[in-house]
């Protein structure tokens, strides 16, 4: 692309320079629109350039940074909230999803230093981020082998296999057991109804901590809060980051306050991590959900759901499956999906191709009735054009 030659070249993207955006609209630097069925990949939960976000966003230019030597009101509040939200936990806030995981390692750690048992057992699938730490525990040879070796003390399990899981935690004693109530990056897999429930129950018999990453599937994303509430568990570690900004940079571990105990003065940190910014617009998110968001989602999502497998019934030779939960949804196709996507992209509707042969939609919390018709008459006329597989 002319003008981003100083990039890294490693991330391949779509030929189109993203200029503004408007609600679920975006629009490229030659003013075309598009519906953004991906929100930045779960990030701009309320759309673009939502009021309270701007409100927020106004209200903290004053105080945009105080490094974590001070406190801010923001922070505080925000923390309160998500503290109020679970009833039990502290908040640690971090910029990314990567470094709330990164933070998550680490709290384990030192919670079971004393004990000797320091493994994190993952969920072969799982994605948790780039960085050492949480790329160790995300047991892919594609995103792992270029960068061995790794740090050491993570194993990986079968996702949705509860009999391989117990097995793992009687042979390895793990500290703590990492799991996504939806794997996002490994293509929207939805594990059986119950699972998480018999994964924190196995958690506590065999003494292994439960940590929930939600960075994908939290804030509103599935529905409900972080996405394992309908299974009525309590981790006791929750990482967030995407839709808690709603595009402005954040993180946060929720951790129980037995947990980050031993924590002590100076051990974690980040000089962003909590800023007055990011907090502020995360306390506007969770206003949002407190309030309309949660119901919202709810019936769009049930209407995204219903349109989806309307989708497949009409085009059965070439959809073989639809799968998700709230505003997390794919498509599995009986061909290619990239090359299905680029369609998409000509004609108006961003969404990405997550594995070879699916679709994956995320598209802002705040999406209408009006905006999942259009999304899904251009799925439909692009699907019409495709010859079956
Ligand atoms: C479940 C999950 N955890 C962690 C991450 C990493 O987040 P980030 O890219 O903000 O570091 C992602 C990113 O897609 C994710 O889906």
């Amino acid at each position: 692309m002319e003008g981003g030659e100083a990039l890294v070249p490693f991330i391949r993207r779509y030929p189109l320079v993203l200029s503004r955006g408007e609600g679920v609209r975006v629009f490229d630097e030659r003013g075309r629109a598009y519906w953004d069925f991906l929100a930045g990949i779960g990030v701009t939960s309320l759309g673009h350039n939502h009021p309270l976000v701007k409100a927020a966003i106004a209200e903290a230019i004053p105080l945009l940074h105080t490094s974590n030597l001070y406190w801010n009101r923001p922070a505080m509040e925000l923390a309160g909230a998500l503290a109020k939200i679970s009833g039990t936990w502290q908040v640690f806030f971090a910029n990314s999803g990567t470094e709330a995981n990164e933070a998550a390692i680490k709290f384990i750690r030192r919670h079971t230093l004393a004990s000797n048992r320091h493994c994190i057992l993952s969920m072969q699938g799982g994605f948790h981020g780039r960085t050492l730490g949480s790329l160790a525990m995300t047991p892919n040879p594609k995103y792992q082998d270029p960068f061995r070796p790794l740090p050491e003390g993570f194993a990986a399990v079968a996702y949705d296999d509860v009999p391989a899981l117990e097995a793992a935690l009687r042979s390895l004693s793990p500290a703590a057991v990492m799991v996504e109530a939806i794997q996002g990056e490994a293509g929207v897999i939805v594990p059986r109804r119950g699972y998480l429930r018999a994964v924190a129950d196995l958690c506590r018999r065999y003494g292994a901590l439960l940590a929930v990453d939600a960075v994908q599937t939290g804030m509103g994303r599935t529905g409900t809060w972080f996405g394992f509430e309908d299974d009525e568990i309590t981790p006791d570690l929750v990482t967030l980051a995407k839709g808690l900004g709603a595009g402005v940079p954040i993180g946060a571990v929720l951790a129980r306050p037995q947990v980050v105990a031993a924590m002590q003065p100076g051990e974690h940190a980040s000089t962003f991590g909590g800023n007055p910014l990011a907090t502020r617009v995360g306390l506007a998110v969770v206003q949002w959900l407190q309030g309309e968001g949660l119901t919202h989602v709810r019936r769009v999502a049930a209407q995204l759901e219903n349109s989806l497998l309307e989708l497949m019934a009409r085009h059965q030779s070439k959809v073989r499956a639809v799968r998700g939960r709230g505003l997390m949804w794919a498509i599995v196709l009986n061909m290619p999906s990239a090359p299905v996507v680029e369609r998409l992209l000509g004609q108006g509707l961003l969404v990405n191709a997550i594995a070879p042969d699916v679709i994956r939609l995320l598209p802002p919390l705040v999406v209408d009735e009006p905006a999942i018709d259009a999304a899904v008459a251009i799925l439909d006329d692009v699907l019409a054009g495709e010859t079956a597989g």
